[in-house]
């Protein structure tokens, strides 16, 4: 790593023109070193400490599994018979450990590997906070699955009651639901907080929905039938079943299932000045995430928590946090809010992901206060609570809230923000830090944290390249880059997947760079363009001709030029010199000569001597030959590096709007190819990178 910095740094002084041709030449050169060409010296850079660029290359292609190959059919098999609800990238994971994840590979194109490892940041969308496959989690599930699985909840079993007590006795420790860090309930009678255990967050919400409305409706001294109102926040994310997605305000999930359950108000996140018209005494329940998480990783401000509080108090209503992402020391603290005053805490609070480290769990905890208007037969689930689950949970509920955990955690924590303020400070051009326009970079708490790129499309690129190059991350919101590791996260985890981005940042800077170049040159590409078609060289000729002389004279330079233009390691297929010469041929000579310079009328061969004396020419006008001189000193110019041009392929013609599997089927057939041996395997991978790049 520091050797490739070093390289790297200078080779950031030498000009581009010289860098790419260094990366022509030097066989160690890998090709981050031809990027760089592109982008050595960012114009709007903030910072000198130079990027990670060594996983600028690919080596993760999603596409493995699209090569004809077992995985590829298995994929294809489960397409018959899987509803797609998700958009999901050609992988099977099979196995994990820690933060690492595995997936199934094609060992014919994988080295004779049949996986493929990836550096999970995402933990399953915040679950699997205590990695990946953890032994104990796994002895304590086949130790209870051989006891007792489930035995309804007609019936107590061991464990949900063990569950709720360790929960209960956490949040008197740590905070949280209106108990201060510490403090115990005034009662012995009562533990002042009670558990519902259901089997997903969705279900939680569903759940604490329904109590709130139930005990807003019968408050002792603010209920009544007119209290059913709900009200959450913009940007919110609760879940998809009916009820929770009455309270996820975002068109795309709520249109298709319209109409959706009444009574229901959206807000303003963090605006104090607009809860008092928007919770009144029609409403039962408030729900908010003191970080929005799928809404893009925005904590909630405490004054504004408190003004909720306040007013939810003032009319009676339910004040719920749904802490099912950002909860259970993933900010850092049992509840997010535990360590917040107790005037911004909440009557319930609703949990699931990381609960059981993975295995279907969500529970609702609430105060006294709401449990003791909730009646027998109110509620109910058929699966939540049973025992298996319960014990997990209970181990894991132990584990999370241990000391050293919560030590390394907070290193590990400290540790990746500080690496992402770098890269924020690195990759100005591609990372928004606006605090004003209340997106700071990076955000978060704990290890729930976010980074905004400026064009929104880029948050989606990053995590796509990241993925491509072993490291899964996520999105969120409209703009931001979402980072959720598994709360056991190292920092030399925390380094490389920063290493990571770090490289995809470049690529996308690189990218940029090539559109820019592209667009200032696109008169002179038109040129070209204009020049290789012969159209206008075969209209009819007016006004003064040019001599046969002259014209072959002008031929001859650009199959010199033709002949000096460079080639690209990174995309051998294409020799645009060739391309020059054939453009020079069916321009300059006559149709019936052209045979003689190349008799397949296909690109002439590089150093193959030209016929003595040349062939025919066509006619041309002085004017016209004199608009070929142009474009030869223009490609000239091309060709020293004095004007920028990039020949990229647009994404529109990677991934047609009428072929969007263009790419897809493209490597399978040059697969199918490789396996019939028309064509080499190293031109494949060739394929592979040229296309993994764009
Ligand atoms: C804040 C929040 N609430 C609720 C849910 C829904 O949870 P589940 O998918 O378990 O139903 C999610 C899931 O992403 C979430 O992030």
């Amino acid at each position: 790593m520091a050797a490739t910095r070093a390289a790297l740094s200078s080779a950031a002084k030498r000009p581009s023109a010289s860098l790419m041709l260094a990366a022509t030449s030097a066989r160690c050169v890998r090709p981050q070193l031809r990027l760089l060409a592109t982008h050595a010296a960012p114009a709007t850079a903030a910072s000198s400490k130079k990027p990670c660029a060594d996983y600028v290359s690919l080596s993760h292609p999603d596409g493995d599994a699209s090569r004809g190959s077992k995985i590829a059919d298995t994929l294809d098999r489960f397409s018959h018979s899987v509803l797609a609800t998700y958009s999901r990238p050609q992988l099977i994971f099979t196995r994990g450990n820690g933060l690492d994840l595995y997936a199934a590979a094609d060992p014919n194109t994988n080295q004779g590997h049949n996986e493929r490892k990836y550096l999970d940041f995402s933990s399953g969308i915040a679950v699997n906070s205590l990695g990946h496959a953890d032994p104990k989690i796994a002895e304590i599930a086949a130790e209870q699955s051989a006891k007792l699985v489930h035995a309804s909840n007609l019936y107590h079993n061991e464990w949900s009651g063990e569950l709720a007590d360790r929960m209960v006795n956490l949040t008197h420790q740590h905070g949280g639901l209106g108990f201060a860090k510490g403090s115990k309930p005034t009662s012995p009678d009562t533990a002042g907080l009670k558990v519902f255990l259901a089997n997903s967050g969705t279900e939680a919400n569903e759940a604490a929905l329904k109590f709130a409305r139930k005990a807003a409706k019968s408050h002792p001294t603010k209920g009544g039938a007119h209290k059913t109102g709900l009200v959450s926040f913009k940007n919110a994310f609760h879940g998809r079943t009916m009820g929770a997605l009455a309270m996820t305000p975002n068109p795309k999930y709520q249109a298709p299932f319209a109409p959706l359950i009444g009574d229901v108000r959206t807000g303003t996140y963090n605006d104090v000045a607009g809860i008092e018209s928007l919770v009144d005494e029609t409403t039962a329940g408030v729900i908010v995430e003191p970080v929005q998480g799928e809404g893009g990783i925005f904590p909630a401000s405490i004054e504004f928590l408190t003004a909720l509080r306040k007013r939810c108090d003032e009319v009676g209503a339910m004040l719920i946090y749904d802490e099912i992402q950002c909860g259970l020391f993933r900010a850092g603290t049992l509840w997010c809010h535990s360590e917040y005053p107790t005037s911004a805490h909440p009557d319930m609070v609703t949990m699931a992901k990381p609960l059981a480290n993975g295995f279907p769990i969500g529970a609702v905890l609430m105060r006294d206060s709401v449990a003791q208007l909730i009646a027998v037969g109110d509620h109910g689930t058929t699966f939540g609570g049973g025992p298996l689950t319960s014990r997990i949970a209970h181990h894991v509920l132990g584990r999370l809230a241990s000391k050293e955990l919560g030590d390394s955690m907070k290193e590990s924590s400290h540790a990746l923000l500080g690496r992402l303020r770098e890269l924020v400070a690195m990759f100005p051009d591609v990372l928004l830090d606006d605090a004003a326009a209340g997106k700071p970079s990076p955000r978060g708490k704990g290890l729930i944290v976010g980074v905004s790129t400026r064009d929104p499309a880029h948050a989606g690129k990053v995590v796509q390249l990241a993925r491509q190059r072993g490291l899964l991350i996520l999105t969120a919101g409209t703009d931001t880059i979402r980072i959720l590791p598994s709360l056991t996260v190292t920092r030399e985890q925390v380094d490389k997947a920063v290493d990571i981005i770090e490289s995809c940042l470049l690529v996308v800077r690189d990218e940029m760079q090539r559109s820019t170049s592209t667009r200032v040159s696109s008169s002179k590409q038109q040129q070209i363009r204009a020049f290789s078609t012969s159209t206008r060289t075969s209209a009819a000729a007016a006004g003064e001709q040019a001599s046969a002389a002259e014209i072959q004279a002008v031929y001859k330079q650009f199959i010199e030029l033709g002949e000096s233009w460079p080639k690209d390691p990174l995309r051998p297929d294409i020799d645009f010199g060739a391309s020059i010469s054939a453009a020079a041929q069916t321009a300059l000579l006559s149709v019936a000569s052209q045979s003689a310079v190349h008799p397949e009328q296909v690109h002439r061969p590089r150093g193959a001597p030209l016929p003595d004396p040349l062939p025919g020419t066509r006619t041309l006008t002085k004017d016209e030959l004199a608009y070929a001189q142009q474009s030869l000193t223009l490609l000239r110019e091309l060709r020293d590096n004095k004007v920028q041009l990039e020949y990229p392929l647009p994404e529109s013609m990677l991934k047609p709007k009428s072929q969007p599997e263009y790419y897809e089927r493209l490597i399978r057939s040059i697969e199918r190819a490789v396996q019939g041996k028309s064509i080499a395997p190293s031109f494949a991978e060739r394929v592979k990178r040229f296309f993994g790049r764009a």
